[in-house]
C-alpha cells in the first residue's frame, strides 16, 4: 500500500500505539511504527509500564484509531470514551481482550494478525511437548544444582521421559496452528487425532469425537480462540476423561483450561504433566499452585516470540489499520459484520 496520509474530517487522521516498541525497534535497527507515523498523525504511549484502563481511556480521547496489543482490555467502556474511534487495530490473532459486539455496535472495524505467527507458535507447542515428555527443564536444574555427581552420572532409571514416536497427539482445534502442530507431529512418528468445532478434513489427521480425542491421545495440545463457547473447555470432566497418563499442551488461551482442576488431576497422577504457554491470570500469579508441579512445564505467554513474526505482526496490523483508514476491507477483519450495517 502506498497511499497516504490518510485524512478524516478535513485532517490527517490520528492513531494512538498502546506500545512504542523500543526494543523491537533496537533489535531491529528501525521503528516498527515508521510507516504508521508517516500516513497518520501518530502518537505512543511511551512507557515500559502498560496503560491501564484509566490511560487508556485518556490516552483514546479523539482518536480515529487504535494500534493494540493483547494486554490492552478494550471493552465497551474504553469505547464509549472514545467516541470519535474507527478502527481498533490488534496485533495478535486472538481478539478476546476487545468487545467485539460493543465494537460492531458502534461501527468500529476491529482487525487481528492470524496467519503470520502459525509456524512460530507450532514450534512452541512441540517445544512444550518435548520439554514435557523429556524432562528437560528437570534435568537442566538439576545439572544446574549440582545434582549431575559421579555416583549419578548414567542411571538406567534417571530422567524416564515418554516417546513421541508411536504415541498418539491429539489436536483440539484443526484450525492453521493445529494443522501446523499435526505436520510436525507426524515428522516425530506421532499418529494424529483432531477434533474440531468445524468438523474440517486435514490430511493425515485422523478426525473423530473431543470424547474420543481425549480418551486416545497421550498428549492433547489445545489450538482453539477463546470464545464464549470454549471457554473452560477443559473442565474437571474434562481433564479427567483424558487418558491417564497423559500430557496436556496449551498455547492457544489459558481460560480454555480450568486450571484449578488441571493441579488437582496432576497432583492426583491422573495427568503425568503439562506444557502451558499461557494462563486464565496473566501474569500467573506468584502464588498460583501450578508453581509448585515439578511435571509442568510454564512459559510467559511466548508463543509468537520471535523476532521475525513479532516485526510480520506488527507489519500486517499497521497494514490491516491502513487499509481500513483509506475505506478498503483489511486483510483481516475480526467483526465482518460492521460493514453489514
Ligand atoms: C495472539 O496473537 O493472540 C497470540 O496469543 C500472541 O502470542
Amino acid at each position: 500500500m502506498t497511499q497516504g496520509p490518510y485524512r478524516v474530517d478535513g485532517r490527517t487522521a490520528r492513531v494512538w500505539a498502546s506500545d512504542a516498541m523500543a526494543g523491537l525497534a533496537r533489535r531491529l535497527g528501525r521503528d516498527p511504527l515508521q510507516r504508521l507515523r508517516s500516513i497518520t498523525d501518530c502518537s505512543v504511549w511511551d512507557s515500559t509500564r502498560r496503560p491501564d484502563r484509566e490511560a487508556l481511556r485518556a490516552a483514546l480521547v479523539g482518536q480515529d484509531a487504535l494500534l493494540c496489543v493483547l494486554t490492552d482490555q478494550i471493552d465497551a467502556a474504553v469505547m464509549e470514551t472514545a467516541r470519535g474511534l474507527r478502527v481498533i487495530s490488534s496485533i495478535s490473532v486472538g481478539v478476546d481482550h476487545i468487545d467485539l459486539d460493543a465494537a460492531t455496535q458502534r461501527g468500529i472495524i476491529v482487525t487481528n494478525t492470524p496467519g503470520v505467527l502459525v509456524e512460530t507458535t507450532a514450534e512452541l507447542a512441540i517445544a512444550l511437548l518435548l520439554t514435557v515428555t523429556r524432562r528437560v527443564v528437570e534435568a537442566d536444574a538439576d545439572v544446574r544444582r549440582g545434582h549431575w555427581t559421579p555416583e549419578a552420572r548414567w542411571q538406567i532409571d534417571g530422567y524416564l521421559g515418554k516417546d513421541l514416536a508411536g504415541s498418539t497427539l491429539g489436536l483440539v482445534g484443526l484450525g492453521a496452528i493445529g494443522q501446523a502442530v499435526a505436520a510436525r507431529a507426524q515428522a516425530f512418528g506421532l499418529r494424529v487425532l483432531g477434533w474440531s468445532r468445524s468438523g474440517r478434513k486435514v490430511p493425515g489427521v485422523e478426525r473423530v469425537s473431543l470424547d474420543r480425542v481425549l480418551a486416545e491421545a497421550d498428549f492433547v495440545s489445545l489450538h482453539l480462540a477463546s470464545t464464549d463457547e470454549t471457554r473452560g473447555l477443559m473442565d474437571a470432566s474434562a481433564l479427567q476423561s483424558m487418558k491417564p497418563g497423559a500430557i496436556l499442551i496449551n498455547t492457544a488461551r489459558g481460560d480454555l483450561v480450568d486450571e484449578l482442576a488441571l493441579v488437582d488431576a496432576l497432583s492426583a497422577g491422573h495427568l503425568s504433566g503439562a506444557g502451558l504457554d499461557v494462563f486464565a491470570q496473566e501474569p500467573l500469579s506468584q502464588g498460583h499452585p501450578l508453581l509448585t508441579l515439578p511435571s509442568v512445564v510454564l512459559t510467559p505467554h511466548i508463543g509468537s516470540a520471535t523476532e521475525g513474526t513479532r516485526i510480520r505482526m506488527v507489519d500486517l496490523a499497521v497494514a490491516n489499520l491502513e487499509a481500513a483508514l483509506s475505506g478498503q476491507n483489511p486483510l483481516h477483519c475480526a467483526n465482518p459484520d460492521v460493514f453489514s450495517r
